[in-house]
């Protein structure tokens, strides 16, 4: 496959289109279908492969910025990651070669040059990376045109229709550190999707490929949402959750049955505000932390306060029921496990920077307590207390999918929240709410090599709060 970054102009509002970069591909041989561009958006084109396949993508650079891609969740061998050492510059060109060996599940790719993802990301450059296996196809689950797939992402706009990115980060340093709020929710770089849906049953794929913003995603009419995947694949059986909580980077996929609903029914997933402001402030309490909370809130926007139907579907007739399997997947348990070792990441402040254990990134450092051994399951506990500032982090780990094992110390005014998160199955990204400590549980049996961990607040992750780990 040839893969391009380069620069182009969409239509996403009515008048004058918006400058953008996009990814564009073209498979050179082998199945036409493993590719598949998203009409009319400035979306990343949405690569399907099966688990074993064999894959080179011969990557050209042609945005005015080096850069260099990254296939979040997959697990590949170092130099096939996208570490932002490998970045080529602008007209440069990077061959990636690799099987995929994950598990049939929602990936995706990125840009990840330090310093720049950020940005890279918000002029349009993402899309999603699908694999599907074995496992998946016994569990029979829709496929086709019942098969969605939903990026979410925020974007601010000038009067001309151009996209502005540093601009809307707030108020100097303090907008720079909880991040970039756009004032619009883009679905698939849409202001909104419309689905002529027949009844019976869907597969909703969503990920959110927002640089900083949280979304809380519930039905219009209330009812419980049915998750059947997350991060890594498909949930050992579907969860019912009120609403779902998804931070940058995260996946979830739903299974969204009609066949309940009368013809001409319309069922939308909305996006709503979500407030970390009062409640992790006023747990941490100090000057800071009241200033935060009644300025901008940490993972909320300025314009967040209307919820803003994303996905609007429109029931007509159709094929009947289809019955969600009550088993999905077969995953390994999780009690008991044999632990080679514990460590502690602690989110840390120091200067107006965000760290982890005090650091921030250097290209080719790595700590002591970085360095972990091919094939050893340890248990790595992220702790988000920082006094000064109390605000959620979604942490990230390359090369490897988690369990989440437990999360401790929520604070009373954001334990409503925990209904919505989804941290069963197998997770590369972990939401850590203010005041949390939260515990997963990972196997290094991937590659060897230097693979990067960090916060998918993409303003957090440029300003260095990701560092390496070394698996040996
Ligand atoms: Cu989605 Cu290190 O990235
Ligand atoms: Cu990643
Ligand atoms: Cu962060």
């Amino acid at each position: 496959i040839e893969l391009l970054a380069q620069p182009d102009e969409v239509q996403v509002l009515p008048g004058r289109p918006t400058a953008v970069w996009r990814y564009v591909g073209r498979v050179l041989s082998g199945p036409a279908d493993a590719m598949q561009p998203v009409p009319d958006s400035y979306a990343g084109p949405i690569f399907r492969f099966r688990t074993g396949q064999k894959v080179r993508i011969r990557y050209i650079n042609r945005i005015p910025q080096p850069s260099i891609v990254h296939w979040h969740g997959l697990i590949v061998p170092e130099r096939m990651d996208g570490h932002p050492r490998d970045v080529v510059p602008s007209g440069g060109e990077h061959v990636y070669e690799f099987e995929v060996r994950n598990r049939a599940g929602t990936y995706w790719f990125h840009p990840h040059p330090h310093g720049f993802t950020g940005i890279q990301v918000y002029g349009g450059l993402a899309g999603l990376f699908l694999v599907s296996d074995d496992e998946e196809r016994a569990a029979k689950l829709p496929a086709g045109e019942r098969d969605i797939s939903v990026v979410l992402a925020d974007r601010s706009f000038d009067r001309a229709n151009q996209l502005v990115y540093e601009a809307a980060m707030g108020p100097g340093m303090m907008g720079a550190m909880t991040g970039f709020f756009g004032e619009r929710i883009l679905a698939n770089g849409r202001p909104s999707l419309s689905f002529p849906a027949a009844s019976g049953a869907y597969r909703v794929r969503l990920l959110n490929g927002s640089n900083s913003r949280i979304y809380r995603i519930a039905r219009s009419d209330r009812k419980p949402l049915l998750a059947i995947a997350s991060d890594g694949g498909l949930l050992g059986a579907p969860a019912s959750r009120p609403f779902l909580v998804l931070g940058p980077a995260e996946r979830a996929e739903l299974w969204i049955d009609f066949h309940d609903e009368s013809v001409g029914a319309r069922v939308a997933l909305v996006a709503e505000p979500l407030d970390f402001g009062g409640a992790g402030m006023g747990m941490m309490g100090g000057m800071m932390g009241g200033m935060m909370g009644r300025g901008m809130g940490g993972g909320v926007g300025p314009q967040s306060a209307a919820p803003h139907p994303f996905a609007l579907f429109t029931v007509g007739r159709g094929t009947g029921r289809q019955a969600l399997p009550s088993r999905l997947a077969l995953l390994a348990s999780v009690v008991a496990p044999q632990v080679s070792k514990r460590r502690e990441f602690a989110i840390t402040l120091g200067h107006m920077r965000w760290g982890i254990n005090g650091r921030t990134f250097e290209m080719d450092e790595v700590a002591p307590y970085e360095q972990v051994r091919f094939g050893d399951t340890e248990v790595w506990e992220f702790s988000n207390r920082t006094p000064m500032m109390a605000i959620p982090h979604p942490m990230h780990v390359h090369a490897v999918q988690f369990r989440v094992l437990e999360r401790l110390d929520t604070p009373p005014g954001l334990q409503g929240l925990r209904a919505g998160l989804l941290d069963g199955g197998l997770k590369d990204t972990v939401l850590v709410l203010p005041g949390e400590r939260v515990r997963v549980l990972l196997t290094f049996n991937g590659f060897a090599g230097l693979f990067l961990y960090h916060c998918h607040n993409l303003v957090h992750e440029d300003m260095g709060m990701m560092r390496n780990f070394l698996v040996t």
